[in-house]
């Protein structure tokens, strides 16, 4: 079975990170197929809004850490355009994706997993969730625009102590900062970003991606994701980074 399953109903289209035996740590291939998933959706005017959830107990332990420890010997290939990598391409999807994009999140969300939700219109997380950045505690930097996207929602000194003193945010502060638009029973979740998601439909497909345009700029957002790309990738190359990956994976 596909770790990133695809369903559509009502003009809404689904897309769930279904890899619960890690948590949804997202490998290439679910990078890929969440990016064809963006884009047929951007294409298809059936499709009138898209949903991004998680199979499981939570919802997206950020990056598969093996994939990071693959990844090391190209990066210091400067004849490869890294911007054609998998994660780039999700993330560029993601930043000019037309359409309204809602995510429903549970239990965890780590590093990538939150830094996405930055990019969705509408969040819906359960009571239980618990949102962190481990970036910086793993000798990474921030990525997918998030250096400029997490100070202009909630301020610099929240977004550095967040991002260094590697703190969890639980579902009351998230929603007091604005990370959410609210948290509902865990088993209400779907239902909850289900019923937004049907409410969006009845609006005008081309209000809504204009009024999504006049909002952010997407091509500042790409820039932004690609400077961070090239700083990241050198810091994954970083003996702190090496040391902190090798400790996840040889752990008993
Ligand atoms: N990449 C690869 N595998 C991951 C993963 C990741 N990011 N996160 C979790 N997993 C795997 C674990 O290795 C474990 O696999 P196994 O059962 O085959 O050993 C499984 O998912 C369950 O995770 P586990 O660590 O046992 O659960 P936990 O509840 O004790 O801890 C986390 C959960 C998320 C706190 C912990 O797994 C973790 O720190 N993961 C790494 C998060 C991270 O740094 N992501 C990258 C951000 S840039």
């Amino acid at each position: 079975m596909s770790d990133i399953l695809s369903g559509l109903k009502d003009g809404v289209l689904t897309l769930t990170l279904n890899r619960p035996g890690k948590k949804n740590a997202l490998t290439r291939a679910m990078y890929q197929s969440l990016t064809e998933g963006l884009q047929l959706a951007s294409e298809n005017s059936d499709i009138r809004v898209v949903i991004i959830a998680g199979e499981g107990k939570d919802f997206c332990s950020g990056n598969d850490i093996l994939d990071f420890a693959q990844d090391l010997p190209a990066l210091s290939d400067t004849t490869r355009d890294h911007d054609a990598a998998p994660v780039f391409q999700f993330l560029k999807a993601l930043a000019y994706f037309p359409k309204p994009l809602i995510a429903a999140v549970q239990g965890l969300a780590v590093g990538v997993g939150v830094t996405l939700l930055l990019h969705c219109d509408l969040v819906v997380a359960a009571d239980d969730v618990r949102l962190s950045l481990p970036f910086l505690k793993l000798g990474l930097v921030p990525e997918a625009g998030s250096t400029l996207l997490l100070p202009e929602r909630i301020g610099h000194a929240r977004t550095f102590a967040w991002m260094a003193l590697g703190e969890t945010i639980e579902a009351d502060d998230a929603l007091k900062l604005g990370l959410i638009n609210r948290h509902v029973a865990a088993d209400t979740l779907l239902a909850a970003a289900n019923d937004l998601a049907l409410k969006l439909t009845r609006l005008s497909p081309s209000s809504l991606s204009q009024t999504k345009s006049l909002m952010r700029d997407p091509d500042k957002i790409w820039q932004v994701i690609q400077r961070e790309g090239a700083i990241f990738r050198k810091q994954l190359q970083s003996p702190e980074a090496q040391a902190a990956f090798m400790a996840f994976l040889s752990r008993g």
